[in-house]
């Protein structure tokens, strides 16, 4: 499949040094790290990233701190698939120590630049219905719920899907 070039967006000074690129194999110790902050209950393995970065569909981009040399001081990352018409956001997250300064809300709008440039009609989603701040940061970023997955997290807890349209369905 083809590679299309995905939008990188370089962060304000006002912000820090953020500055998004593409992940590989030697940030799955970082990305480990964040991922059992953000889900203490249920973080993917460094197995499940190896294999992204290895899968064709696959885009996964972080913040990195530019003024920070090797290893790379990583804040937070998004992973998309690219499947046809269509994104699929499978993992966002931002270090706790990172929240609430408008990262997550740079990654939520990476992703729909990059949708953009696949040109694909609609970007989906999974969330918890208690996950509030996730919630409200995709509501933020134009992302409306279009259904419920009944008990589909482990827990039993249901799945809210939703989808922030590109062009009108
Ligand atoms: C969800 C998450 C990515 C947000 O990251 P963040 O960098 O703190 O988000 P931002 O600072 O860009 O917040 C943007 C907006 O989202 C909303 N928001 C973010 N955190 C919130 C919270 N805890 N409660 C309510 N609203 C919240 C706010 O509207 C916020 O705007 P404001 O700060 O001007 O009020 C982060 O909390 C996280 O990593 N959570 C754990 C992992 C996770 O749940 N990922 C999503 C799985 S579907």
């Amino acid at each position: 499949m083809a590679r299309v070039s995905l939008p990188m967006w370089p962060m304000g000074a006002e912000q820090g040094s953020w500055r998004l690129v593409v992940l590989g194999s030697e940030d799955v110790p970082a990305l480990v790290e964040i991922e059992r902050r953000c889900f203490p209950g249920d973080p993917w393995p460094a197995q499940a990233f190896a294999e992204e970065i290895g899968n064709p569909v696959s885009h996964l981009h972080g913040l990195v701190d530019m003024t920070h040399d090797a290893p790379r001081l990583l804040a937070g990352f998004c992973l998309f698939w690219h499947v046809g018409d269509e994104v699929e956001v499978l993992n966002v997250g931002v270090d706790p120590q990172w929240r609430r300064r408008g990262l997550g809300k740079v990654l939520v709008d990476h992703m729909v630049d990059c949708a953009r440039a696949l040109g694909v009609t609609r970007l989906v989603l999974d969330v918890r219905p208690s996950n509030v701040a996730a919630r409200t940061l995709y509501q933020h970023g134009g992302f409306e719920e279009i259904g419920r997955r009944k008990r589909y997290y482990a827990n039993g807890e249901d799945g809210i899907v939703m989808c922030r349209w590109l062009v009108q369905p």
